[in-house]
């Protein structure tokens, strides 16, 4: 069995499939798995860029050797140092301890920080470059994409690029490795779902990430997670220059949380209202069943976003409330809000959304509507209007 994956001249696939971890970062599920890229790159000088997750060193180990066949790595490129790409680093140094380490400032205090390592150290900046033979590696730098350290490079014969996590997408890959291999379908969604939970937060320094690539020739984008790149970069570049400037499509998020149902009431209503404006997009979550991820991925996509909870202590719904940490944090911009909420003795839900609003910098429409307890004609009447307000503002273009 063949178990070297070549990529394009020399360059090859050395990366490997998780599909045993349930939860991301500990926290987002991974129905498809996961895949950590890392890509060697055999010239005369042999460089290897990023090493993989530590629970999967042993495979990733033999994946180089299926190329090395007993020689060294001269340079370990290190793009990105969370612990699902730095996580082997301990245990290359072992096995081939005259390698060097090509990094930047930052990635060198990491280092030290996780592994308490000294290693021999090629210290770059942006736009230095390293001589492999006949392939040319430039670096730079891209902090905080997702993190501060974080940095690209780029091989100019075959003009490729080794992104770290941009473009990246959540989905192991199912034997083949290239994006002409594989069925894409589900790739898709899982690309929004992880930009959204990852790298959400931080549209500003993908957009600039992306700037920077304008002026490059790519044929081959290799991100540290998910396919490589080659028939579709510009449909995933494309992806994330929308999800980094927060662009959204018609539709919207129906978000509640319902102990009783008499909340879940009042969001069909809407929902209702919604469709009966002409919205067909509309994603319902209920807060206690849909994850975050996927809620947070849906936000990422629709313009309109209409939240309903019950009182709960004297506050919204704990479920309901998470969400909406979830969204400032990422600091979605420029949606429409509407919201709603019920009680039975006293109401507290709508202070919460009102001071939401003001954080998020949204546009709130319609009238918020608040119920004593069961939904009756007057408010269910209300909350329909909701929704055809709601619907009229994203049809109002
Ligand atoms: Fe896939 Fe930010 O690590």
């Amino acid at each position: 069995m063949c178990m070297d994956k070549k990529i394009a001249d020399s360059v090859f696939y050395v990366g490997v499939n998780d599909r045993r971890t349930h939860l991301f970062e500990n926290m987002w599920p991974l129905p498809y798995g996961v895949s950590y890229n890392s890509f060697l790159i055999d010239d005369e000088k042999i460089a290897l860029i990023d090493t993989v997750d530590v629970g999967k060193v042993e495979a990733f180990l033999k994946k180089i050797e299926a190329v090395l066949k007993g020689r060294t790595i001269d340079y370990l490129v290190i793009n990105h140092m969370e612990p699902d790409h730095g996580g082997s680093i301990r245990f290359i140094l072992e096995r081939y301890p005259d390698i060097q380490i090509v990094g930047n400032k930052k990635t060198f205090g990491m280092i030290e920080g996780y592994f308490e390592l000294q290693v021999n150290q090629i210290l770059v900046k942006e736009g230095d470059s390293l001589n492999l033979g006949a392939h040319t590696l430039h670096f730079y730098m891209a902090p905080m994409v997702h993190w501060p350290e974080v940095m690209t490079t780029y091989e100019s014969k075959e003009k490729i690029l080794f992104s770290a996590d941009a473009f990246g997408t959540y989905g192991a890959l199912n034997g083949g490795v290239l994006d002409s291999e594989l069925n894409l379908d589900h790739f898709w969604g899982e690309m929004r779902r992880y930009y959204s939970n990852i790298v959400g937060k931080y549209g500003n320094p993908v957009q600039k990430v992306i700037q920077k690539l304008s002026n490059m020739e790519i044929k081959t984008i290799c991100s540290t997670h998910g396919p490589v790149w080659q028939e579709n970069i510009d449909k995933v570049v494309e992806m994330y220059d929308q999800m980094s400037k927060y662009e959204s499509e018609e539709g919207a998020v129906v978000c509640y949380g319902s102990m009783y149902g008499n909340t879940e009431e009042m969001a069909e209503v809407v929902a209702r209202g919604l469709s009966d404006g002409g919205i067909k997009n509309i994603a319902m979550h209920d807060v206690s069943k849909s994850h975050s991820s996927d809620i947070i991925s849906d936000v990422f996509r629709y313009k309109g976003f209409v939240v309903g909870s019950p009182t709960y202590s004297n506050e919204l719904y704990p479920g309901v409330k998470s969400i909406l940490d979830k969204i400032i944090t990422r600091g979605v911009k420029d949606r429409y809000l509407s919201y709603f909420g019920s009680h039975t003795w006293a109401s507290a839900t709508n202070k919460y959304f009102a001071k939401f609003a003001e954080e998020v910098n949204w546009e709130v429409v319609g009238e918020p509507v608040e119920e004593k307890m069961a939904l009756k004609h007057e408010k269910q009447k209300a909350c329909y209007d909701l929704g055809r307000a709601m619907a009229a503002r994203l049809k109002d273009k």
